[in-house]
């Protein structure tokens, strides 16, 4: 009986267009779900799309794996995965290997990898992005584990994933928890990617007073542009639908209250512990909580706002272009400044450009604009962040004078737009000269004894603020 080359078990749409994709590529492909019925109708309904190999039981789907067996779990998050490696772990050989395919917290990814080493198996978190349609047709793959799974499995995820120029979307990305990581931060910067563009049509709307099929029409034309993107294509599409049941515009009828399922937290979280400020992703996910707080909103609705009403029609919708290009080569830059932390906290390796390179197709970022990161990191794979390379500052400063009309301008309109702000205080917080941190560290000395540093000399001081208010070294 032919033995199948991989196997996904954990049959939502997900798993299963990952599951076809395989076998399009003409990998014999094992299948298994808890509920059979799901397995028998992927079988029903695209049997004849490659080599499925149905399994009922996980008995029967590990038996049915050539080795060293590749075993992709596609389940939820959490206490789902776990109750998946419990069940499929026993059954499973010294060399084998699960590779973990949801959304996982990588701390939970790095608990799983140490404790299956120590069975003899390798465990390999890999983010997947680029929701069901990329993993049917080719999404962008982060896998981590070991480098000897990555033997046995790249070959085949290279194989399905996307490609750019010829190049697949997916790479060894390190070990452990590493692949995991990397994901979060690409939804991370996913999610402030979408509040920018979310600020771009609202000033577009309500300063320029444009309707939502004319923005739409801005959009398209963005997309030619250096601003050229999966998530500002969709955007265009987005906003020049129109609501069946009402005649609508589409985003006129949706409730303007943002959910999240929990990655682009857990990048801010992660980023705190690190030390690493990432603002325009904090922003986008308190952004969307704000949303969220409708009694809250309900009791600031009449709250005062500025009386002015001013139209911004000639320019400013380029004005706009220029903000958004430049709060997002800062949120980029945010993003691979974490990725850059975590690898050093972790030992991890992780080769910058390479994920730049395979965040050009496949994923939800996925955009033209990753070509310039890849260029960055490759000409100096040790920068301390990306507004430095002379593309980007070069960008960035001439984007400036926009940038900072539309911040004003929205501060003058009373329109949120804390992603642009945000972004723009962290530009200038990485140029100024001096920043008002020296009055904290004063601050925090006289009602604390916290100690301060000098610039005129090493050590740590403190001032005598309750007595004479001379200073002691501490
Ligand atoms: C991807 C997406 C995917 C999922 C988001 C949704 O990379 O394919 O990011 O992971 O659609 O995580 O996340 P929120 O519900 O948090 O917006």
């Amino acid at each position: 009986m032919t033995k199948a080359r991989i196997g996904v078990t954990g049959l939502a749409v997900m798993g299963r267009n990952l599951a076809r994709n395989l076998a399009r590529h003409g990998h014999p492909v094992a299948v298994h779900n808890r509920t059979a019925a799901r397995t028998k109708a992927l079988i029903e309904e695209y049997g004849d799309e490659g080599t499925f190999i149905p399994a009922e039981t996980p008995e029967e789907f590990v038996a049915s794996l050539e080795r060293p067996r590749r075993l992709v779990i596609m389940v939820k998050a959490g206490a789902p995965t776990d109750a998946v490696i419990e069940e499929f772990a026993p059954l499973l050989e010294p060399g084998d290997m699960i590779v973990d395919g949801g959304n996982a917290h990588f701390a939970d990814t790095r608990r799983r990898e140490a404790a299956l080493r120590e069975r003899g198996l390798h465990f390999v978190g890999t983010g997947i992005s680029g929701g069901e349609e990329g993993a049917l047709h080719g999404p962008s793959i982060m896998p981590g584990g070991s480098a000897e799974s990555y033997e046995a499995l790249g070959p085949l995820l290279e194989d399905i994933a996307a490609k750019v120029d010829g190049t697949p979307c997916c790479t060894h990305v390190g070990p452990d928890g590493a692949g995991h990581f990397v994901k979060m931060v690409h939804n991370g910067i996913e999610y402030a990617d979408m509040q920018l563009i979310a600020e771009s049509y609202d000033l577009l709307r309500h300063a320029a007073g444009l309707s939502p099929a004319e923005i739409a029409e801005v959009f398209r034309t963005w997309n030619t542009g250096r601003l050229e993107s999966y998530l500002i294509e969709i955007t265009a599409e987005v906003l020049a639908h129109t609501d069946a049941a009402t005649g609508r515009p589409f985003v006129d009828v949706v409730l303007d209250q943002a959910e999240q399922k929990g990655t682009g937290r857990w990048t801010v979280q992660t980023a705190l512990d690190l030390g690493i400020p990432v603002s325009g992703i904090a922003e986008a996910v308190f952004a969307r909580s704000v949303s969220g707080h409708a009694e809250l909103r309900r009791a600031a609705r009449n709250l005062p706002g500025p009386q002015n009403d001013v139209r911004y029609l000639s320019g400013f919708a380029d004005d706009v272009e220029q903000a958004l290009y430049a709060s997002k080569v800062i949120a980029y830059a945010q993003g691979f400044h974490q990725i850059q932390a975590a690898s050093a906290e972790y030992g991890w390796g992780i080769d910058l450009a390479k994920m730049a390179t395979i965040w050009r197709g496949g994923c939800i970022i996925r955009a033209r604009f990753l070509d310039r990161i890849r260029a960055a990191y490759e000409a100096d794979p040790r920068t301390p962040t990306l507004l430095t390379d002379d593309h980007f500052a070069e960008a960035v400063g001439a984007a400036q004078d926009a940038w900072r009309r539309v911040v004003a301008t929205a501060a003058q309109l009373g329109i949120p737009a804390p992603g642009f702000s945000s972004a723009l205080a962290y530009y200038d917080s990485l140029r100024a000269e001096r920043l008002p941190a020296a009055l904290t560290q004063g601050q925090r000395d006289f009602f604390g004894a916290h100690t301060y540093r000098r610039v005129d000399r090493e050590g740590s001081f403190h001032t005598l603020w309750s007595g004479d208010r001379s200073e002691v070294e501490a």
